[in-house]
C-alpha cells in the first residue's frame, strides 16, 4: 500500500490532490459529477464581498494545448453563497475550503469571515484580483497581498492559504510577505495572462480581450514559480497548479517541491480525473520504489 496522505502546514490531508478554486463550482455542485473522494480537499469558486455578474461571453477559449478564460469571477457575493451553500457543506465527502477574492482590505476580511462562519475548513485567498485602491492586482505587489493575508488571518480561526500569480515580477517577493503575514501555505500558481484572436471575426477570443490561460501550457510557468520559492523558503508549504493531467505531472511538483498539487482546467475534460490521476501516481510511487508521496517531495537533483 501506498501511502498517499500529505501535510499542508497545520493540515493533514488523505491525498495530495486538491481541486482548484472555480474547476469545482461550489464543490457541493460537484458532488454527483466528480470523484471527490480521490482529493485531500476541494475549494469552491472564489466569492466576492458583493454579488458579481462576471463578464459577457465568451468567456472561455480553447487555445493550443491551454484554456483561456475570461469569467470575471461571477459569484452570488459572500451572503448568497452563505444561504445557498452553507448549508450543505457538511455533506460533501471531502474536506471544502473558501476562496475569499475582494478589491480592497476591507472586502477580503469581510468574505473570509463569510466563509468561516459558514464552516469551510480552510480559506484560500485568490490574490488575482483588482485592487481598488492602487489599481494593480493584489498579487503583483508583496506589500499589498500580505495586507490582505495579514487582515484575513486575523479575522478566521481556520488555516489560510495564499495563491500567487505568475504574472508577479518576483514571486519570490510576494511569496515572502504573505508566509510574514500569517499565510500557512502558497498555492502556485493562478492562471498567466493570455489572450487569442479570432482571426475571420476579427475580435479577441475572450469579451475582455485578455483573460487567464490555464491547462499544459502554463505547467513550465508554475513548476518554475515553485522551484523558485521553494529554494528560496524551503519550509514553506506550497501546492503546486499548474496543467496537472497525470501522474507523472503531479509528480513533478512534488519532486520541485511542493506537499500538495491542484487539479483545474483537467475537470473540464474529464471531471473524474482525479480518481485517475492519484492511480498514476500511486503507480509511480510503486516504479521509483517509496512507499508513499511524501517521499518524492523536493527529490529533484541539481545538475
Ligand atoms: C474557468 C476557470 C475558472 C477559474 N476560477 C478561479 C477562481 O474563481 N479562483 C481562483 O483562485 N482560481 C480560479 N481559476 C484558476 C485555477 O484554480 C488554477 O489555479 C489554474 O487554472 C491553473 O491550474 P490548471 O492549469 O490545472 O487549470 C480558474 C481557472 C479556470 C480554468
Amino acid at each position: 500500500m501506498i501511502d498517499l496522505t500529505t501535510m499542508l502546514g497545520p493540515l493533514a490531508l488523505r491525498s495530495p490532490l486538491v481541486a482548484a478554486s472555480g474547476t469545482v463550482g461550489s464543490v457541493v455542485d460537484f458532488v454527483e459529477v466528480g470523484a471527490l473522494e480521490a482529493y485531500g480537499a476541494a475549494v469552491a469558486k472564489s466569492v466576492s464581498a458583493e454579488p458579481w455578474e462576471g463578464l459577457a461571453a465568451p468567456r472561455l477559449a480553447p487555445v493550443g494545448a491551454g484554456m483561456l478564460n475570461g469569467i470575471g469571477i461571477q459569484n452570488p457575493g459572500i451572503e448568497g453563497w452563505v444561504r445557498r451553500y452553507g448549508p450543505h457543506l457538511r455533506e460533501v465527502p471531502v474536506p471544502v475550503w473558501g476562496s475569499a477574492v475582494g478589491r480592497s482590505v476591507a472586502e477580503y476580511r469581510r468574505v473570509a469571515r463569510g466563509l468561516a462562519e459558514a464552516g469551510v475548513e480552510a480559506v484560500e485567498v485568490n490574490l488575482s484580483c483588482p485592487n481598488l485602491e492602487e489599481g494593480a492586482m493584489f498579487a503583483l505587489d508583496p506589500e499589498a497581498s500580505a495586507a490582505a493575508v495579514a487582515a484575513i488571518a486575523e479575522e478566521v480561526d481556520v488555516p489560510v492559504g495564499a495563491k500567487l500569480s505568475p504574472n508577479a515580477a518576483d514571486i519570490v517577493a510576494v511569496a515572502a510577505a504573505v508566509v510574514e503575514a500569517g499565510a500557512d501555505w502558497l498555492v502556485l500558481t493562478n492562471t498567466v495572462w493570455g489572450a487569442g484572436i479570432d482571426v475571420e471575426g476579427e475580435r479577441p477570443l475572450l469579451s475582455g480581450g485578455v483573460g487567464g490561460y490555464s491547462g499544459p501550457p502554463l505547467k513550465p510557468i508554475a513548476l518554475r514559480c515553485v522551484l523558485e520559492v521553494h529554494a528560496a523558503l524551503p519550509e514553506v508549504p506550497i501546492i503546486g497548479c499548474g496543467g496537472v493531467c497525470s501522474g507523472r505531472d503531479a509528480a513533478e511538483y512534488l519532486m520541485a517541491g511542493a506537499t500538495a498539487v491542484g487539479l483545474g482546467t483537467v475537470h473540464f475534460a474529464e471531471p473524474r480525473a482525479g480518481r485517475r490521476i492519484l492511480r498514476e501516481l500511486e503507480a509511480l510511487c510503486r516504479r521509483k520504489a517509496v512507499t508513499g508521496v511524501r517521499d518524492l517531495v523536493g527529490t529533484v537533483q541539481p545538475w
